[in-house]
C-alpha cells in the first residue's frame, strides 16, 4: 500500500494539465468518492495496527497534496480567463473619468473678469515684476525717502540689497510702461503685491491688485469717472452706483477713492457697508505731471489717469466672502464652490 501511495504522490507532484476541463477530470480521478485516494482510505482498514500510524500519515499527506495541486490548477485557469476577459474591453465605451475636474481659484476668476471688462474698452494687459527696485516702487511715483507714503505701505525689503523691495503696489508697473512706451497708453496690470501686515480676516502680507493707466492728449477727470462707472456696472450689475471722494496718493493729483453702492443691501445698510450703503473699492486720480516727467513723458503735451484696486476686495464683495485668509489656505472645500467660467 505504501508503494501505491508513493507512486500516487509522484503522479500528483508531476501532474501537468493544459485545459480547464482537465482540472475536473483529475479531481474525479484522485478525490471523488470513487477516486484513487478515497479507495486507499477504504483499504486503510486492512492495514495492520503497527503500520497504521506511518501509512495514515502518508495517506493524509497524499490527500492534502492532491487537493493543493487541484486548487493551484484552478487558480491558474481562473487568472488566465480573467486576463482574456480584460483583453476584450469594449473600446467604444465612453471613458470613466478618473480625475475630478478642478475649478479656477476665485481670485483668478475675478482677475480674468476684470481683464475682459477693460479689454472691451481697449485696455491691454501688461505684466510687471514682483521684486522691484526702489525707483519703480516708490521714487518715480513721487515718493521720496522719508515721504509719509512709505509708511502707509509697510514694505518688505530684500535683505541682501535694501534697494530692492517686494513690490507694495502694482503702480510700479505704470513706471515701466511709461519709461518704455509712447502715448497713447491704455493698459491694466494685474499682479501680486506684498506688505508687512499682521495676518487677519481683513489683512494679509500678500494680496493682488489691478493697476489701470491711461495716457493721451487731453484726458479728463470725466474720462476717468466714466471708465470706472462702466467698470462698476459691468462687474457688479447695471444698477450699481459709484461715488468719488477726495483722497491723497503721491502719484496722482487730484486723487480720489471710489465707493460703489453696497452690492449686498443695495444701499439700505448692512454689516458689509457698515450701514453706510457704500463700500470702497479703489483709489484713482489724474497722473501727477511730475510722474510723467520722471518717466520721460512730455507733461505739456500728455496727461492721463490711473487707478488701482484690490482683487481680493472685489472678490469678497462679489461672492460675500468674509475672511481674506481663505484665499491663501487652498482648502478644497472652499475652492470647490467656484466653478470655472
Ligand atoms: N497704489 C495704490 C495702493 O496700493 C492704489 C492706487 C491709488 C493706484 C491711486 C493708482 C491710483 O493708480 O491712481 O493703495
Amino acid at each position: 500500500m505504501i508503494e501505491k501511495i508513493n507512486s500516487l504522490l509522484v503522479e500528483v507532484e508531476t501532474a501537468v494539465i493544459t485545459t480547464k476541463e482537465q482540472v475536473e477530470d483529475i479531481r474525479i480521478k484522485w478525490l471523488s468518492k470513487k477516486g484513487e485516494v478515497s479507495a486507499l482510505f477504504d483499504d486503510f482498514k486492512t492495514v495492520p495496527n503497527e503500520l497504521k500510524k506511518e501509512v495514515g500519515q502518508k495517506l493524509n499527506e497524499l490527500k492534502t497534496k492532491a487537493q493543493e495541486k487541484i486548487n493551484l490548477f484552478k487558480e491558474q485557469f481562473d487568472a488566465s480567463s480573467n486576463a482574456t476577459e480584460s483583453k476584450s474591453i469594449d473600446l467604444t465605451l465612453p471613458a470613466t473619468p478618473l480625475l475630478q475636474n478642478g475649478s479656477r481659484h476665485p481670485l483668478s476668476l475675478v482677475k480674468n473678469e476684470i481683464i475682459e471688462i477693460f479689454n472691451r474698452i481697449g485696455f491691454t494687459v501688461s505684466d510687471g515684476r514682483e521684486i522691484e527696485d526702489d525707483w519703480h516702487n516708490f521714487s518715480a511715483l513721487n515718493t521720496p525717502e522719508n515721504h509719509p507714503a512709505r509708511d502707509m505701505q509697510d514694505t518688505f525689503y530684500v535683505s541682501l540689497n535694501p534697494e530692492m523691495v517686494l513690490r507694495t503696489q502694482t503702480s510700479s508697473v505704470q513706471v515701466h510702461i511709461m519709461e518704455n512706451q509712447k502715448p497713447p497708453i491704455r493698459t491694466i496690470s494685474p499682479g501680486r503685491v506684498y506688505r508687512n501686515e499682521a495676518i487677519s480676516a481683513r489683512a494679509h502680507c500678500q494680496f493682488h491688485q489691478v493697476e489701470g493707466l491711461y495716457i493721451d492728449e487731453k484726458v479728463s477727470f470725466a474720462d476717468l469717472k466714466q471708465t470706472l462707472l462702466y467698470f462698476a456696472k459691468e462687474m457688479f450689475g447695471a444698477e450699481t452706483k459709484i461715488r468719488l471722494r477726495p483722497s491723497y496718493f503721491p502719484f496722482t493729483e487730484p486723487s480720489a477713492e471710489m465707493d460703489i453702492s453696497c452690492t449686498i443691501c443695495k444701499g439700505s445698510g448692512c454689516n458689509i457697508c457698515k450701514h453706510s450703503g457704500w463700500v470702497e473699492i479703489l483709489g484713482c486720480g489724474m497722473v501727477d505731471p511730475q510722474v510723467l516727467l520722471n518717466c520721460g513723458i512730455d507733461a505739456t503735451k500728455y496727461n492721463g489717469f490711473a487707478f488701482g484696486m484690490g482683487i481680493e476686495r472685489i472678490t469678497m464683495l462679489k461672492y460675500q466672502i468674509k475672511d481674506l485668509r481663505l484665499f491663501f489656505e487652498n482648502d478644497v472645500r472652499f475652492l470647490k464652490q467656484f466653478t470655472s467660467a
